[in-house]
């Protein structure tokens, strides 16, 4: 089990308190393609930032690769091993789309590899805009660095929160094969956020969230 999450519960209290997610258990194979559904507002971001030991939770365990979660030990893990397409996209603005898709191995402490950049940036379609400030950048392309970046590393487990929200049809299907191939070709595990049913329907196993709970979706 390379993630592996029981009773999980997380109340925001500000500004009064909110139970988000009051009881989450849910188990990932290496390898394995989840999708989590679920209407707006309902806490889907919340849960794959705690998945990904971004956020804290109150109460319950998370074991990841069989390890508990671990203040001091959890950024160098995460930075190896994980990889994430954040919803809002999380650009540094002032670093160049290249700058932005190396950040993962800049933290690591890798040497600077820009062929690897373009190399990134080309599977996504903008090995020419490697130069461009992320400011200047469209919606679609901010988008599409963000999943470039979400790779530098070649990690184990991927959570993509709504990677294709931004795009258009011929854009989202680039994306989405990409993720999808490279979870078969390279057996990588994915957590995916997505309201669009059909690209649900591509994952292992689909859930939903509702009520601070998951539920098994047909
Ligand atoms: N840091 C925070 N402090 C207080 N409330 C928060 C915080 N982060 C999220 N929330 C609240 O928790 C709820 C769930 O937010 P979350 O972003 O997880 O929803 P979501 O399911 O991803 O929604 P969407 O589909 O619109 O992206 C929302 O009501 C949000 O306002
Ligand atoms: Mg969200």
């Amino acid at each position: 089990m390379i993630l592996s999450a029981s009773h999980l519960r997380k109340t925001f209290n500000t500004p009064e308190p909110v139970e988000i997610l009051s009881d989450i258990s849910l188990d990932i194979c290496a390898g394995e393609s989840i999708a989590i559904t679920g209407k707006s507002g309902v806490g889907k971001t919340t849960l794959l930032h705690i998945l990904g030991t971004l956020e804290p939770f109150d109460s319950g365990q998370l074991l990841i690769a069989g390890k508990s979660f671990h203040p001091k030990t959890a950024p160098a893990y995460r930075n190896s091993q994980m990889g994430f397409i954040f919803q809002a996209f999380n650009l540094l603005e002032d670093f160049t789309a290249l700058e932005n898709v190396l950040m993962p191995a800049r933290i690591a402490r890798k040497p600077y590899d820009k062929k690897k950049g373009l190399e990134l940036l080309s599977l996504v379609g903008l090995e020419t805009r490697g130069h461009f400030p992320a400011k200047l950048l469209s919606g679609g392309e901010r988008q599409r660095v963000a999943i470039a970046r979400a790779l530098c590393n070649d990690p184990n487990i991927l959570f993509a929160d709504e990677p294709s929200g931004s795009l258009d049809q011929q854009n989202q299907e680039l994306v989405t094969n990409l993720l999808f191939d490279l979870v078969r070709s390279s057996k990588k595990t994915l957590i995916l956020v997505t309201h669009d049913k059909e690209i649900a329907a591509r994952c292992d196993r689909s859930l939903c969230l509702s009520n601070g709970k998951l539920t098994s979706s047909i």
